[in-house]
């Protein structure tokens, strides 16, 4: 069983970028609806374990990628935002940023631009893919589609629209340039630790 995090800041914490009607929708709603979710699909891929039965095995293991998945990226993603803390990408993210994007005005343009056109509903993430040695963006589709094997998400941006429409309605540039106001750096340069 997984459990919600708790969110390490108010529900208004993050007004006026992200607002407190969003964040409560997203949070309380949402991704809880996902945590559920994952919790009934591993109940139920362990009753199938306990009694031999798989006939509905394709559906359980798509079930756990899509609603694991969400689970997984709701987490990363509250926990990497954050209001007023000071802290910029480490020393360490920086010089790998500089060594994979050219520096960090190219990194951000790759993932703003990135973001804007991620189809449908899906994410935006800055990955380290440690069998390439090197930082990489990708887009994300629904929670599960278009990853690379092994990477690991750093900084990550929901795109669906449950994140944003509230408040930005259909402009998704609005939304993820308020999103740079909002990163927390601390917890991405914690994740950047290999
Ligand atoms: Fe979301």
């Amino acid at each position: 069983m997984i459990k919600m995090i708790k969110l390490p800041y108010s529900i208004d914490a993050l007004e006026p970028y992200y607002s407190a009607e969003t964040l409560d929708l997203h949070y309380n709603i949402l991704y809880k609806g996902y945590v559920d979710n994952t919790n009934s699909t591993l109940a139920m891929l362990d009753n199938a374990r306990k009694t031999g039965d798989f006939s509905n095995i394709k559906c359980l293991e798509k079930n756990l990628s899509f609603f694991g998945s969400g689970a997984i990226l709701h987490q990363l993603f509250f926990e990497n935002l954050g209001a007023d803390i000071p802290v910029k990408p480490s020393l360490k993210l920086m010089k790998q940023i500089s060594q994979d994007f050219g520096n960090f005005d190219n990194f951000k343009n790759q993932f703003v631009e990135a973001a804007k056109v991620v189809e449908a509903s899906g994410w935006c993430l800055l990955v380290w893919v440690p069998i390439f040695n090197k930082l990489e963006i990708l887009q994300c589709e629904k929670h599960q589609d278009l990853t690379l094997w092994g990477c690991k998400p750093l900084l990550v941006l929901d795109m669906w629209e449950h994140s944003y429409y509230l408040q930005y309605k259909t402009s998704r540039p609005n939304y993820i340039n308020a999103f740079w106001n909002i990163i927390n750096w601390n917890e991405v340069n914690k994740r950047f630790i290999y």
